[in-house]
């Protein structure tokens, strides 16, 4: 299957089926905000806003990357951005290879620039593609065509052995993949990002890319989304890789990892309320965010059944989110994002 139709089967499985992690969580209710009962402050000056990629987001949200490379994919990704851009948060597109290797495809990245024309824009490619593209000699060329058509602020690379182990038309080839991501942290005229798709990324692998020169890192960790969950699924369930279901290092553990290795973290992976996002920049990040809810309600809506889908739906629940990260700012007594530091404990 090309990679076309496999990006429009993702989406139609992970809206149409339950691809959650099965027996394992994110970690976010194993801790529990600090009550401040003399907040000094009023409501109206808890300041959630956050700099990113020389941006200040109104919010320290983001949606991660999910899609693009099919037709359908523009009308999501305008639509996603227009959602961002309205709420004054960041967006990734999904992986650029497709409008990469065909110039045809390029409008349905390049939709998102246009439905967003401040907000900060995530380019994205795979890790496989970085090393083979790297070794071919045309990783710099082919970066430079994705950074003009999609005009973003930055270009994330995903590090998904999992997810390529056990999709069929998978590519395992991870060697080369850091001297690749090293080689782009030099040469790019744009950050670069490094993130996994919902397996977590690990305080050596942190440290490994901090090496290079890495900057920013999105832990993307499990209990959210499971990719092993959705190969599996693709292939009707098939049995023999069911143990696969729940691979990963669970979010707040990585945030615990990495928090401190690199000058930017981003928390993602099961991340599926404002709470959530405020407990994980609690434990280390400068931003949250998540890519499956945002879609779901993208595609059918269900925000409290009051809103059919679209744009509407999706800055409905950024809204909330936005609201609720500043409830909890208000009730630690933590003015700016930086203040929230301290603000957890373990669950009773
Ligand atoms: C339909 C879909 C497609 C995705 N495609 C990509 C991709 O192309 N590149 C990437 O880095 N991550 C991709 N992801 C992974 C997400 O960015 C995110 O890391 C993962 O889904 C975990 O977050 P969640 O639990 O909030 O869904 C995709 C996720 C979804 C749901």
């Amino acid at each position: 299957m090309g990679i076309t139709s496999r990006k429009e089967e993702h989406v139609q499985l992970v809206t149409e089926q339950d691809v959650n992690f099965k027996n394992r969580t994110a970690g976010f209710e194993d801790y529990m905000f600090k009550y401040d009962a003399l907040p000094e402050m009023d409501f109206q000056e808890v300041d959630p806003s956050a700099m990113f990629l020389g941006h200040r987001l109104a919010s320290p949200l983001i949606i991660t990357g999910m899609t693009g490379g099919y037709p359908n994919a523009e009308q999501i990704n305008a639509g996603l951005a227009e959602a961002c851009e309205l709420v004054g948060v960041a967006f990734g597109l999904g992986s650029v290879r497709a409008g990469i290797e065909k110039p045809e495809l390029r409008s349905t990245y390049s939709a998102a620039r246009s439905a967003a024309p401040t907000i900060p824009i995530i380019a994205n490619l795979g890790g496989a593609q970085v090393a083979e593209w790297n070794v071919s000699g045309s990783l710099l060329e082919n970066c430079l065509t994705a950074l003009d058509f999609t005009k973003a602020n930055a270009l994330a690379v995903h590090v998904n052995p999992l997810q390529e182990l056990l999709q069929p038309e998978g590519e395992p080839r991870f060697k080369g993949v850091l001297s690749g991501i090293e080689f782009l942290v030099h040469q790019l005229p744009v950050p670069i990002i490094v993130k996994e798709v919902g397996a977590g990324i690990s305080g050596a692998v942190a440290h490994r890319l901090a090496q290079t020169g890495v900057t920013i890192i999105d832990v993307a960790g499990a209990g959210g989304t499971s990719w092993a969950g959705v190969e599996i699924l693709r292939q009707d369930g098939q049995t023999s890789l069911m143990e696969f279901w729940d691979t990963g290092i669970r979010t707040t553990d990585c945030l615990l990892e990495c928090r401190g290795v690199v000058p930017t973290l981003i928390a993602s992976g099961g991340v599926r309320s404002g709470t959530d996002a405020a407990k994980a920049i609690a434990l280390g990040a400068n931003i949250a965010g998540a890519a499956r809810p945002f879609l779901k309600a993208y595609i059918d809506g269900s925000v409290n059944g009051s809103v059919d889908g679209g744009v509407a739906a999706v800055e409905q629940i950024l809204l909330k989110w936005d609201l609720d990260i500043r409830r909890w700012m208000f009730l630690t007594g933590s003015a700016t994002l930086e203040a929230l530091a301290n603000s957890l404990r373990k669950s009773d």
